[in-house]
């Protein structure tokens, strides 16, 4: 049909008032994230203790049962508790003109200094030692030489392996002034992890969380991601426990206290289906839109779960 409404030009006021241009307050780049400049992998001192896969790059996934020792879950407590820590430091420094290269040097350092391992690092082959994932990147983006820029979103993903076993969590934070609709999603992705730990109780089945967050994402019109799952992780970074996000029949392994895996939802605002970027890592939506992700390690208790990665 014709119509005589114009779309508002990027330099333009923006409609809702704010005085600002219309590029600077409600419009989200349309630009495409591309493949910047990866520098060579952060040597990691000596002293530190690493994952087997570190010097092979060969993830080891020994089946066993998937409720771990108190022993164990103790030192988990201590390695989730220095990834959200080290996820607020470098979370705190996400500002436009900051690299994510710049980013990942961070990551690395606070890392090293609370005697860890950071996890991604050679991880399958994985080169940095953080993930970044910006705007329309999923999951699994490699820190590079690209400025972060006002109005993007990023994903950082850190995982620390400290005494022996893995700390996973990750979140979306908005760099300088972001739009309307990246904001929104932003919250619902954080409320449909919400939503999925307030699922997981012993007697159920995993599937349970994964309808919780898929009913709440649909319920705003968003996408849920399949292709990653949450996982579990004690000892090993990615143990053979898989934990959808959507409703997956599949699922039918019975929450038991003791239990230890991650939950992190991949929410879109179009299409949930994926392409991977020629660097066999880099895992963009189909078509483009925006993506936001949020991440905790959980302990399943006689009750419900304990968030390991907590500072609190
Ligand atoms: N931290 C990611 C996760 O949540 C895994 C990253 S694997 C890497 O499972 F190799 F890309 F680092
Ligand atoms: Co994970
Ligand atoms: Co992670």
């Amino acid at each position: 049909m014709p119509t005589t409404v114009v779309a508002p030009k990027a330099n333009d006021p923006c409609w809702c008032g704010s005085g600002r241009k219309y590029k600077r307050c409600h419009k989200a780049s349309t630009e495409r994230v591309r493949p910047g400049r990866i520098s060579p992998p952060r040597p990691v001192p000596d002293h530190i203790p690493r994952p087997p896969y570190a010097e092979t790059g060969v993830p080891t996934r020994t089946p066993g049962p998937h409720v771990r020792s108190p022993e164990v879950i103790e030192r988990m407590r201590a390695a989730g508790r220095a990834a959200a820590e080290v996820l607020q430091v470098v979370g705190a420094a996400v500002a436009p003109g900051v690299t994510t290269d710049e980013l990942d040097a961070l990551c690395h350092e606070e890392i090293i200094k609370r005697g860890g391992y950071p996890s991604p690092l050679n991880y399958g082959g994985f080169p940095k030692s953080l993930c970044t994932s910006v705007n329309e990147v999923i999951c699994h983006g490699i820190p590079d030489d690209r400025p972060l820029r006002d109005g993007d979103i990023v994903n950082l993903d850190v995982t620390i392996y400290l005494d022996g076993v893995h700390g996973d969590t990750n979140a979306t934070f908005p760099v300088g002034q972001i739009d309307e609709a990246s904001a929104r999603l932003i919250e619902v992705t954080r409320a449909c992890l919400e939503r999925g730990i307030a699922a997981v109780k012993p007697g159920r089945p995993v599937r349970a969380i994964g309808r919780a967050i898929q009913e709440h994402a649909e319920a705003h019109g968003y996408g849920v991601v399949r292709a990653f799952v949450g996982h579990g992780i004690a000892e090993e970074f990615h143990t053979d426990l898989q934990i959808p996000h959507y409703d997956d029949p599949r699922a039918t392994t019975i929450l038991e206290p003791g239990m230890t895996f991650t939950i992190e939802p991949m929410i879109t605002m179009g299409a949930w289906q994926h392409e991977i970027w020629p660097d066999g890592w880099t895992a963009v939506t189909v078509d483009r839109k925006r993506t936001a992700q949020f991440e905790h390690t959980l302990l399943v208790t006689d009750d419900g779960a304990e968030i390991l990665t907590t500072t609190d």
